[in-house]
């Protein structure tokens, strides 16, 4: 299975998945990683395994993924064989043109129990609702934010005293399990 990934910063889901692979959990190769970012780390992650990468031009927009930005990605992800596209921490929501061209082959990780705390920073959004739990959750991406059929969640406790910071590093040691579970059994699906 050859995966594409977009991401925006620290890339720290993409590790993981790269981590599966190496350890013969899953059965992939990531080909190629965007970012609309060209400082984040991710870039230099993929860039230390060999991986191509590229920044994706938003023409200046700060948080739009323009239509003809979603079209030149489209274009890079088909040139590099990509079949599978992991969105790892990717800020801009996806629309109809790249949803068009991978349908039901886009993939999302949210640091929630989806449907509870769709969009930024949910994390913070379940401390200031007083949740008892959390979680995280990956999906295949549609129009909406968020919104896609679930393919794997695993919640997580709120602890007493949890910060923003303690959540969100609790949350994401789960995530780091359950991309790639979620890849390899989406890859089962096919
Ligand atoms: C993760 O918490 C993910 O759920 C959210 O953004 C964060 C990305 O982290 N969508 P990383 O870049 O994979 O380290």
């Amino acid at each position: 299975m050859v995966l594409g990934v977009l991401g925006s910063g620290s890339g720290s889901n993409m590790q993981a998945i790269l981590d599966a692979i190496d350890a013969g959990t899953l059965d992939a190769r990531i080909a190629l990683v965007l970012s609309d970012n060209p400082d984040a780390f991710i870039l230099e992650r993929a860039r230390k395994r060999g991986i191509e990468t590229g920044v994706i031009d938003c023409r200046g927009f700060k948080t739009k993924f323009p239509e003809e930005a979603q079209l030149e990605t489209a274009d890079r992800l088909r040139a590099a064989g990509v079949e599978l596209v992991c969105l790892a921490g990717f800020l801009r929501l996806v629309k109809r043109p790249l949803l068009d061209a991978f349908p039901d082959r886009i993939l999302n990780i949210h640091p929630a129990l989806l449907p509870a705390f769709p969009g930024l920073e949910s994390w913070k959004q379940a401390l200031d609702a007083g949740a008892s739990e959390s979680g995280c959750t990956v999906h295949f991406v549609d129009e909406g934010m968020d919104t896609g059929p679930i393919i794997l969640q695993e919640s997580v406790p709120v602890l007493p005293g949890d910060t923003a910071e303690t959540l969100h590093a609790r949350i994401q040691v789960v995530e780091h399990r359950l991309y790639p579970a979620a890849v390899a059994k989406v890859q089962q699906s096919l």
